[in-house]
Formats: C-alpha cells, structure tokens, sequence
C-alpha cells in the first residue's frame, strides 16, 4: 500500500493547494479550502477482478472504423434533437439545473422510456419515492432497474451482475468511491467517481448519464474539470412558477451546441413541445394595446414570441422600469433610443415589460417587438394579430439586419402571420415567400406601419 496523500482544495473552484489558506487565491473566496485525502490505496479500477491492462495502437484516421448504431435514440425526439441523433455509445452525459426543476423527472422518464436495459441508480432517492414518480408518468418499462446506492464500487459490482445498456446516476454529488476519504459532493470525490464512470462508460461503451448539482450562481457545482471530463453537458432552466423547460447543450462532442428541447411539466411528467411557437402566443379574443409578437431564434430553432409591454404614468418621482425574460438594461436603451430619436416622452412613464411563457430571451432580434410593445400601450392602441417583427434597434435609432432572417420569416408564414416587419438592410428573397414583408429602416417608419 501506498503512502495516504492529501491535499488541499478550495471547495468553491477546486484548485489545488500544498497547504491551508485562509483565502482561496484563484476565487478570492474564504474559509472555502479544504484538507483531502487524494490517494488510499494504489490501485483503483471499475472492475474488481483487475484484468490486464489493453494496449491501445496508434492508427491511421482512415483505418479506424465506426461502428455502426453507434446512437442509441431514445423515444424522447427533443432530448434526441438536443444530442444531435441520441445518446453515442459509451458516452458520458451531465445534465445540470436548479432543485426541483426536473432533471430527475426527465431521466427516469427517458429510463423508462428506452427499449434497452437500463440502471438507473439514485443516491437521493428511495426506491419508493422512485417508484411513486414513475406511477405518474405514463411510460412503462420492465428493462429498467432501480438501485438505491451511493458507493461507486458497489455500483459497479451491480452494473457487473445486471449488464445494462444505459446507466443513469442521480446525482453525481452524492456519489462517493472506497479508495477516497473525502466527503461526498467534495472536489476530490466528484473528480473521482466521475473518472472511474468515465472509465466504465469507455471500456464497456455504455452511455452513462449524470445528473449534477448547480451551485447559486448556476455553474455545475464541483470542479470546473468535471465540465471536461464529460462529453456532453446539458442544462435544463425554466422558471419554476412557469411549465415550460428548456432543455440546452452547453457542451456536445457529438453535435451542435445550438439546438434546443422544450418541453412542459405537466401532472403526469415532461411532455414534449413539438410546436412551442402556438403555446408561447397566448390565446385572446379582441385586441389588447401592449402586446407585440417577435419572430426570435432560440438556438437554431425558430420561436414566435409574444412580448407585453405596460406604460403607465409614474406615481413616484423616479419612473419604474422592470422587466421579466428581458435585460433590464436593454430596455433602458430602447426607451431612451425613443426618448430621443421617435420624442416619446417616456422619462415620466413607469414602464414594465414581459416576455409571456416565462422563457428569457437574449436574441437582439426582439428590439423591434419590444419597441411595438411599448408604443401600443403608450397610444393605448392595438396592434392588428396578423403582423409579427424581427429586427435589431441601434444607438441611432437604425433598425439593424438580424441572422437568419428567412428561416424567421417562414416561421411566421407558417402560423399564418400576414406581416413582418423586418430591416430594410436584410437582404430577402421576396418571391420566397407569400407573407407580405414590411422593410423598415429606423424607428420612424416602423411608427408610420405600425398602426395603420
Ligand atoms: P424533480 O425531477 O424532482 O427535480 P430535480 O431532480 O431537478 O430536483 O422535479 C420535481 C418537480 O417536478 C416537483 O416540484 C414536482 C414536479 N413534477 C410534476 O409537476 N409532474 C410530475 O409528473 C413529476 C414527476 C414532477
Ligand atoms: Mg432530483
């Protein structure tokens, strides 16, 4: 047996430390390093009976092969979309996300959803609580196996006996392995029970899927290296007041980073939004003065959005400007962007915003539904239902060109929208399309088109 080694680290980021400090030098956090015991034992392996170690060859790019069904799509097309094609065999995946926001919902259903033999292992939940989940959602599979467990070895010790196909770990903080001293959810056990996950997953090509804690301020919480290790990382964020989820990859070795899953929490589970453009435009009778629909990207996925805006008289002496599923900041650009260049007198308006459905948005192209909005409440006139913007406001009060500009417009014909405002600087192909679109070039025209 070797000599035990420690080490310390820093709770907070995980750098590593040859000794005790107050100060974490690399976040500037306190009282966050950390003695661990990096090493009890020499030997560490996924597999009790140590097989001889195999010798990987270098080869040519050409002679290596692919094998073929290397993507084991699940019955879940938005998770699919998200991968890319599915899971990639002996992958690792991490999903992320605030408590409560479903992440353990979306892989048991996923679980169950999937005609392989599964392993799904909970070190936070009971078999029971596991098994009430599952009575809701409406998904049934005899393949999949439930296992309470937190220590890696005796994980590993089922995986031998049950062979799954697909391993889901929730959650990764609660894991801890044998030849480690240190506290579960610590550094030096996350890096570790992931290593030796990652270990299985290439040896056994297994997909594993991980399911992480995020600390505050919304990163996954343990060393940045686990981020690394991994080959796929998902987030999943919505607002917990509001149904709606979005499912994102922040890091896919498999594929792009710019597709997106929707879906809805419901009573009996995750359901999949095929068309989330029809659910985010809330449904009325009548015209209300305030609301203006944005033909926005969310990834690469096209999404019609409907943004409410309220411009009331200030009460107080300072004008009040919130907004909720918008930057704040931005808002304060565009009312002044108006202010000066439309003379709105909105310096002694409160003016609040809202992007409906409780998704944010950070596509610019939203500056110009945005600004319909708060011009309809101002005049207390309606804009007619048929007519939908996408388009950047500038400093100067230019209507600047956005990306993929047609891919939105046919969103638009799509819904059976009439109009689109769009840049005058966006170049458009007009024969495509039957939807009529309304080129503007600064805020003064789209005034002029707005409401006539
Ligand atoms: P959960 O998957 O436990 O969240 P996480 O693992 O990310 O912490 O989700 C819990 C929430 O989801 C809980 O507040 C209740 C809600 N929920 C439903 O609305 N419908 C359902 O069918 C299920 C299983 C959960
Ligand atoms: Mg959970």
């Amino acid at each position: 047996m070797t000599k035990t080694k420690t080490s310390f680290f820093c709770q907070n980021c995980g750098t590593q430390y040859a000794k005790w400090l107050g100060q974490c030098s690399s976040c500037n956090e306190w009282n966050t390093i950390v003695e661990e015991i990096i090493q009890k034992e020499e030997k560490r392996n996924w597999k009790q009976n140590n097989t001889p170690k195999k010798v990987n060859k270098p080869l040519k790019i050409d002679d290596i092969t692919i094998y073929k069904e290397d993507r084991i799509a699940t019955k879940n097309n938005e998770f699919n979309r998200v991968l890319g094609g599915g899971l990639v065999r002996g992958s690792m995946l991490l999903l992320g996300g605030e408590p409560g926001i479903g992440k353990s919902t979306l892989l048991l259903q996923i679980a169950l959803d999937v005609p392989k033999r599964v392993l799904y292992v909970s070190g936070e939940e009971s078999q029971t609580q596991i098994k009430m989940r599952a009575e809701r959602l409406s998904s049934k599979n005899n393949n999949c196996l439930i296992l309470t467990e937190t220590n890696t070895q005796l994980i590993f010790k089922a995986i031998e006996q049950v062979q799954p196909e697909l391993v889901v770990i929730d959650s990764i903080q609660t894991l801890h392995t044998d030849y480690i001293d240190a506290s579960p959810g610590s550094i030096s056990q996350i890096r570790e029970t992931t290593a030796e996950l990652i270990k299985f997953a290439k040896e056994t090509a297994t997909p594993v899927l991980l399911i992480g804690h995020i600390t505050k301020d919304g990163a996954i919480a343990g060393p940045k290296i686990l981020e690394h290790m991994v080959d796929v990382v998902l987030q999943f964020e919505g607002d917990r007041n509001h149904t709606y989820r979005i499912l994102r990859a922040q890091k896919n070795r498999f594929g792009s980073t710019s597709e997106l899953g929707i879906y809805e929490m419901q009573g009996t589970g995750l359901r999949e939004v095929e068309n989330p453009s029809e659910i985010l435009i809330s449904q009325k009778d009548g015209d209300y003065s305030g609301t203006a629909i944005a033909a926005t990207l969310e990834g690469a996925r096209p999404l019609m959005i409907e943004v409410q805006a309220l411009v009331s008289t200030a009460v107080y002496g300072t004008p009040q400007r919130s907004s909720t599923g918008y930057d704040t900041k931005r808002l304060n650009m565009l009312l002044a962007v108006l202010e000066k260049r439309a003379g709105f007198k909105l310096g002694a308006k409160d003016v609040f915003l809202n992007i409906a459905g409780g998704i944010r948005v950070d596509d610019p192209a939203i500056d110009l539904a945005v600004i319909s909005a708060i011009l309809s409440s101002n005049e207390d006139e309606p804009i007619a239902q048929n007519i939908c913007f996408a388009g950047e406001i500038g400093l100067a009060g230019e209507v600047r060109p956005v990306n993929r500009i047609e891919q939105r417009i046919l969103e638009a014909e799509k819904l059976g929208f009439e109009r689109i405002v769009v840049s005058k600087f966006n170049k458009i192909n007009k024969s495509n399309f039957a939807i009529k679109i309304l080129r503007v070039a600064k805020v003064e025209d789209l005034i002029a088109n707005l409401f006539a």
